[in-house]
């Protein structure tokens, strides 16, 4: 159906080649500070299609809109006082806002899931938001992966899952955060986070100058994030959290140099950060996780990371990869 996957250059030409490829509708992966997203037009419910149907996705789970800056995002929602702060606290960069969709809004209802809001991002990467200038257009962009599996943070992870299914991808090397966009929704002056990632809760709560609503304690008629499946991220190995001790034929995983029992007889051992850098653990997350997959161990066990700043984004994302599938 699509022909083989275009591998592109972050270079001019390769960038306007594949802003003309989003405005013919085609598909394109591109390099994010957080993670490598499969790019279509927001406002072409074809292409956004395509987007579901290349990753598998369930069409009921929304689309992030990525635009280049500020005062292109203020065309597709509508920023109140709490929402503006937060985007000219953290724009560009690795926070999502869901607001109420503005009502001459051109972006797909299949983007937005036929939701009344829609989710926006200013990303901080230069590659994508000259990719978003050029492109002229409003771009959906969910992580470039099979859904339900390990989010990518190269474009050698985005082959591996979508070669050939996809038109093209922009080779910007690893990315740099390595944990998806902090996603938070703004209604009735209320600030909810929905998921945690590359703006810690304390620099928000900083901002805010309050802390923020929890979604957990949110009924039925408050935000939800649709696509906040308990089983995500998930390696073909099984995943065991917070271990005291190495399984024989088990992969370790492991953090700031801690060693359980076991560990010698371990089929193979990353630690995420030797010197304890949870800046340095986010980034090296999901290659972490692809790498001991790919080096045939059937479960990875995987020693504690602290909850603290970035930790909360790095456990959320563990405890999906170990969720029951
Ligand atoms: O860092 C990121 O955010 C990356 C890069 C490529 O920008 N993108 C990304 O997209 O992680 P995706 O599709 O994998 O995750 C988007 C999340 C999902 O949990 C989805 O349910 C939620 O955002 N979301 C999107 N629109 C929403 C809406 N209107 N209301 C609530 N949640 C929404
Ligand atoms: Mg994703």
């Amino acid at each position: 159906m699509t022909p083989p996957t275009l591998r592109l250059d972050p270079g001019p030409a390769g960038l306007e080649r594949a802003a003309q490829l989003l405005r013919d509708g085609a598909l394109v992966a591109f390099p994010t500070e957080t993670v490598y997203g499969l790019g279509a037009d927001a406002a072409n419910g074809a292409a956004v299609a395509r987007v579901y149907a290349a990753k598998g996705r369930p069409s009921f789970n929304p689309l992030i809109v990525h635009v280049p800056d500020l005062a292109g995002a203020r065309r597709y929602g509508l920023f109140d006082a709490l929402a503006l702060r937060l985007a000219e606290t953290f724009w560009p960069g690795p926070l999502t806002l869901v607001l109420p969709a503005a009502p001459d809004s051109p972006v797909s209802a299949l983007a937005t899931a036929g939701l009344e809001t829609v989710a926006l991002r200013v990303p901080a990467s230069d590659i994508a938001r000259d990719l978003l200038a050029r492109a002229g257009a409003p771009v959906v962009a969910p992580s470039a992966n099979r859904s339900g599996h390990v989010s990518p943070t190269s474009a050698a992870h985005v082959l591996a899952d979508l070669d050939g299914r996809i038109d093209a991808v922009i080779d910007g090397g690893d990315t740099a955060v390595g944990v998806e966009s902090t996603v938070v929704a703004v209604a009735d002056g209320a600030a909810t986070l929905l998921r945690p990632g590359g703006v810690t809760r304390a620099q928000l709560e900083a901002a805010l100058g309050r802390p923020l609503a929890d979604n957990r304690a949110a009924g039925p008629a408050k935000p939800a994030s649709p696509g906040m499946l308990a089983s995500h991220y998930a390696p073909n190995a099984a995943v065991r959290l917070n271990v005291t001790e190495v399984r024989p034929g088990e992969a370790l995983l492991t953090f700031a140099g801690q060693r359980p029992p076991g560990t010698e007889l371990a089929a193979a051992v990353t630690d995420l950060s030797p010197s304890g850098d949870l800046a340095e653990a986010a980034a090296r997350l999901f290659g972490a996780l692809r790498a001991l997959d790919a080096a045939g161990a059937a479960a990875i066990a995987v020693a504690p990371v602290p909850a603290d700043g970035l930790g909360e984004a790095i456990n959320d994302r563990l405890r999906r990869a170990a969720a029951p599938r």
